[in-house]
């Protein structure tokens, strides 16, 4: 059935979402400030470039076709006051060495794209929050309005998407600077803090490998005669959640000798499953910008309607097949995903062109603990991984990489891991204000298990 946002003939431009149904906005009291906001941060310059997109979607392909891996993680919502050297530092330290530890066991080049610089708005269910009696609107992320409940906080303030993309420049500043130097040392597993290792019954295991990757690294170096951090350039990309569409139409525009609309505040945005509604504004105005896209999906597509859906969600997104250009990332939970994504890889197929999926295990096994608090348990996040993995290669596709939460921080917000974390333990450190992370040593655990899955280690 064709749909209006499918219809390749309908007229695109950075604004036509306008006319479209959108949902999870926050209401903007004032749409002059609004105004006023967006025009300047339309001025501003891009922070990423055309070619950095290009260059990221081109890996993204050979990812489809299984020659990459692509390992996407940060933090479910970036807060302002976290733009510090000490968590930047942290993030990019546990993702450098996740994907180090996939590269080992995938044998495939590791791509490595951050929730982060923008990752500042959040969809939430309910407009509204409750409490004591008073309602006020619900903490929609940093860009949005203060987490605090109070009036004054929760107010939706549009001078707040100027401050988030200040603090996106901040944050892509230092970890490019970062990463043209000074990162080299953390190619040795001699500096990563390893001590969980001993608290897993899995130890020798883990030794193992982390022995056989110092091995390589030194390996190399003796070959080469250049140190690992000079040898292999690290690339980081960026992405988050395209949500507040005023803010991502100011940031779209057209760039000299080359056809097209970028959207020049990320790498590599996403869709949410909540926004990701055929006829409404976010796939809107996605369709029209060059980027490559990821798109959520998970149990709220019930199975009979999968297939003319995705058929619809590719016609609108990925029109011409091109290279790359879309990533399906499926969330459905370690209880679920056994029933979903088999027709989910069927109705990509029954469309004849090629997507990259990667799995999102832990938006899908979220819970909530006897005392009320959000969280994530490590065997079910592993779990659905696992299953993925398998599901992939017995549908005789490709599980292309994975979409994690997770932090470089010692925080307590998922329980398990090799420390045996437990729901009594969550109160210690529980730092996120919307969903839990990976802390630094669960992260490290998990990237080690799904490199010996997919490497077809011992982990049976
Ligand atoms: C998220 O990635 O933080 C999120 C809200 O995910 P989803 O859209 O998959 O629920
Ligand atoms: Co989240």
């Amino acid at each position: 059935m064709a749909t209006m946002a499918s219809d390749p003939m309908q007229e695109w431009t950075p604004n036509s979402w306008q006319s479209r149904p959108i949902t999870h906005q926050p209401g903007y009291p004032d749409p002059d400030a609004l105004d006023e906001a967006t025009t300047a941060l339309a001025q501003l310059p891009p922070l990423v470039t055309s070619w950095e997109v290009e260059s990221l979607k081109s890996q993204l392909a050979e990812a489809a076709r299984g020659e990459r891996f692509l390992l996407q993680g940060g933090d479910c919502a970036e807060q302002f006051n976290d733009c510090t050297p000490e968590a930047l530092t942290n993030k990019l330290k546990i993702l450098l060495q996740m994907s180090l530890v996939l590269v080992h066991g995938t044998r495939r080049r590791v791509i490595r794209v951050g929730r982060f610089a923008g990752q500042y708005a959040k969809p939430r269910s309910s407009m509204t929050e409750e409490r004591d009696g008073m309602t006020l609107p619900s903490y929609f992320g940093d860009n949005v309005n203060a987490a605090a409940f109070d009036a004054a906080s929760r107010h939706p303030n549009p001078q707040r998407l100027i401050n988030g993309y200040e603090r996106a420049a901040l944050t892509l500043n230092f970890i490019r600077s970062l990463v043209g130097g000074g990162f080299a040392d953390l190619h040795h597993p001699e500096f990563w803090n390893l001590g969980f290792v001993e608290h897993s019954p899995r130890a020798s295991e883990y030794q193992a490998m982390v022995h056989r990757i110092g091995e390589s690294v030194r390996f190399m170096e003796s070959l080469t005669g250049i140190s690992a951090g000079d040898l292999s350039r690290v690339d980081f990309y960026t992405s988050h959640e395209g949500l507040i569409l005023p803010y991502e139409a100011a940031q779209t525009r057209r760039v000299p000798r080359r056809d097209g609309w970028y959207n020049l505040s990320t790498h590599y945005p996403w869709i949410g499953m909540r926004t990701a509604n055929i006829d409404h504004a976010h796939i809107e105005f996605f369709r029209g910008i060059r980027n490559p896209l990821g798109v959520k999906i998970g149990p709220s597509i019930e199975p009979g309607a999968l297939k003319s859906f995705v058929s619809e969600l590719l016609d609108a997104l990925h029109p011409d097949d091109e290279p790359g250009r879309l990533t399906i990332i499926h969330r459905y939970g370690a209880q679920q995903v056994a029933d979903h994504l088999p027709a989910l890889i069927d109705a990509v197929r029954a469309t004849g062109k090629t997507v990259l999926f990667i799995c999102d295990p832990m938006h899908g096994n979220t819970v909530k603990t006897e005392a009320g608090i959000k969280t994530r348990r490590f065997e079910d996040i592993l779990g659905e991984l696992e299953q993925s993995i398998d599901i992939h290669a017995a549908n005789d596709s490709i599980l292309g990489g994975v979409h994690f939460e997770l932090t470089g921080d010692n925080v307590t917000e998922c329980t398990g891991g090799a420390r045996g974390l437990s729901d009594k333990d969550l109160g210690d450190s529980y730092q996120s204000l919307v969903d839990p992370r990976l802390n630094y040593e669960q992260s490290l655990e998990m990237a080690i298990l799904v490199a010996q899955k997919i490497g077809g280690g011992t982990n049976d």
